[in-house]
């Protein structure tokens, strides 16, 4: 079975990331296709990265690397939950990306962004950059919540629609499908670090 993360990418007090964090994967965990979990970049509390080393030489020292590029390594498929900061991702999701290297390498990834006009996209933008040089392999699919103020319930609850629904789950198609496919290919490799 193939194993999907759902990662935060604000780790604010009074965030909204949550809302369509908590949304993506309570839409996932119904599947019978892939067995999926939400990492919270809250919990997982890694520091500016502080290893003396840098990741593409796979020699850490500190557990909390050590834990995070097993949480990471063990998965097939990312959904990166993304706000919109300065026209760029946040700097708590780029240091999380940061920590590791391999881990990363031949894997999909679909993103779920939000903020103002353009919905996160600036910030997805930057992220389909960086996918390519972890060797990630950044799929078309989003989900956009532009001005997602506008979409709040009185006491601050996003109102998600059948249709966001159905385009999550065409999302999840292709993200996992790729998961699968990706997953027989890293198989394949005789040096899985090239
Ligand atoms: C440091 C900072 C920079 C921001 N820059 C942008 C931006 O460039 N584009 C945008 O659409 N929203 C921007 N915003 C507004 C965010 O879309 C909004 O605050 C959102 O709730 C942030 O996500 P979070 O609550 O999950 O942390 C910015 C917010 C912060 C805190």
């Amino acid at each position: 079975m193939n194993k999907i993360i759902i990662l935060t990418g604000s780790v604010r007090p009074g965030r909204f990331n949550i809302q369509p964090a908590r949304w993506i994967y309570e839409i996932a965990h119904k599947r019978k296709d892939a067995e999926s979990e939400l990492v919270d970049l809250q919990k997982v509390n890694l520091p500016f990265l502080d290893e003396p080393v840098p990741p593409s030489q796979n020699k850490y020292s500190k557990d909390h690397t050590k834990e995070w590029s097993q949480k990471v390594n063990e998965t097939d498929g990312f959904v990166f939950v993304t706000p919109e900061y300065n026209h760029s991702l946040s700097p708590v999701l780029k240091n999380a990306i940061d920590y590791l290297f391999f881990e990363w390498h031949y894997k999909p990834v679909v993103f779920v962004s939000y903020g103002s006009l353009a919905g996160g996209t600036r910030a997805v933008e930057h992220l389909r950059s960086i996918a390519a040089e972890i060797r990630m392999y950044d799929l078309r699919e989003q989900i956009m919540f532009p001005n997602y103020w506008d979409n709040l319930d009185e006491n601050g609850i996003y109102q998600f629609t059948e249709e966001h629904e159905q385009l999550a789950n065409r999302m999840l198609d292709s993200l996992i499908f790729w998961s699968q496919v990706m997953k027989d290919a890293r198989a394949k490799l005789s040096n899985p670090q090239e």
